[in-house]
């Protein structure tokens, strides 16, 4: 064996020369300190250490193998080798006091993984029944060619009323009593509005749909909202009638709120001649009298009816070769229809009891 070191090897005895047991200790110290250094936790140093400085350790090893040396040197080697522990003692005391530090305030420890613990609950979300029930629309209409329009929610007076075949003294203006900004502009009342601003942009024949927010001067109560939306319709062709709009109109309560039993009223929108109103069965009590449909068993859905002549001069649109019909859905009791919501106020108070529901 022939490893310098090796047991009983006789040393030189020229003292210029380094013993090899004097450079093994070299080497031991700086192997430990690296090796402390690197230590990511106090049971990692706490190791490295003992493998170093222990009963058994490193260092220990080298004071077993120098027995046969003069005592001389026995005890140039011993000095030597405490010397080493105690500055190796030193830096792993400095490091065990860094780590204890780290570990107060969270700093890097050594990750575990534990795969036993039980995952994270994930809360399920969906969107709002008012989202969820537009885009079913939306698909609907989709499918039978309608695009979407759009218009301001901040409108002008000519767009919300007159161009409607509303004049400014006309005391239809009082049912679309709304707040009137100081520089003469209106929240808009209806998404009727988006019909003459539609009708200016595209040509006919063309159909479209315009769900969005309409504002009114309203007392708040479970029917009321001075905010809420609405979902326009108009469809403008050479040949439509008054039965296209019924067709449409039915099978749209039916595919929404599974209407079975419909009927149209005659009602005054000065926007439309012949005006109506659409009425479904009243879903709560089977058409036997409520509460909710005021004991007549049935419930106003859509407003709607034949585009009035006024309406399309307003818009330069040729009412001797154009016809067309426009309705305007309440969407947000729509939406109480379907999911059966007798206040109106839940919808838009966010809270979560209530919409987690749907
Ligand atoms: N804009 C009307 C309202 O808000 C509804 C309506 C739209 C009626 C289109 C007829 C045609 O009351």
């Amino acid at each position: 064996m022939n490893n310098g070191i090796g047991v009983g090897a006789k040393q030189g005895a020229d003292s210029n020369q380094q013993s090899p047991f004097l450079s093994k200790i070299g080497e031991i110290l700086e192997n430990a300190l690296d090796e402390l250094k690197a230590a990511r936790d106090l049971s990692g140093l706490e190791n490295r250490f003992k493998f170093f400085c222990g009963k058994k350790g490193k260092l220990t090893e080298i004071l077993h193998l120098i027995y046969s040396l003069s005592p001389e040197e026995k005890k140039n080697i011993g000095s030597k080798a405490n010397e080493v522990k105690k500055q190796i003692k030193v830096f792993y005391q400095n490091k065990k006091n860094e780590l204890l530090e780290a570990g107060k305030i969270g700093l890097p420890k050594k990750h575990k993984l534990d795969l036993t613990v039980p995952g994270a609950y994930i809360e399920k979300f969906h969107k709002h029944p008012i989202t969820a029930v537009l885009e079913e629309a939306v698909d609907f209409f989709s499918s039978m060619g309608f695009e979407i329009a759009e218009g301001p929610e901040i409108e002008t007076t000519y767009y919300n009323f007159d161009a409607l075949n509303i004049p400014s003294n006309h005391p239809a203006r009082d049912v679309w009593d709304t707040f009137y900004l100081l520089n003469g502009l209106v929240p808009r009342t209806h998404t009727s509005s988006v019909q003459v601003r539609t009708m200016e942009k595209k040509s006919p024949p063309f159909r479209v749909i315009a769900p969005g927010r309409c504002y009114r001067y309203e007392a708040v109560d479970a029917t009321h909202l001075f905010m809420f939306n609405q979902m326009e319709g108009l469809f403008v062709d050479k040949n439509v009638r008054l039965t296209d709009l019924k067709g449409i109109l039915e099978e749209t309560v039916k595919y929404l709120l599974g209407a079975k039993k419909t009927r149209f009223r005659p009602a005054f929108y000065p926007f439309v001649e012949p005006g109506l109103d659409l009425d479904i069965e009243c879903v709560f009590c089977g058409g036997r009298g409520c509460g909710i449909c005021k004991n007549t068993g049935w419930i106003e859905v859509i407003p709607c009816g034949m585009v009035h002549p006024n309406v399309f001069k307003y818009a330069k649109i040729d009412p001797n070769e154009y016809r067309g019909f426009a309705f305007g859905m309440g969407f947000d009791r729509i939406v109480m229809l379907k999911y059966n919501i007798n206040d109106l106020r839940f919808l838009y108070q966010g809270n979560l009891d209530v919409l987690s529901q749907f």
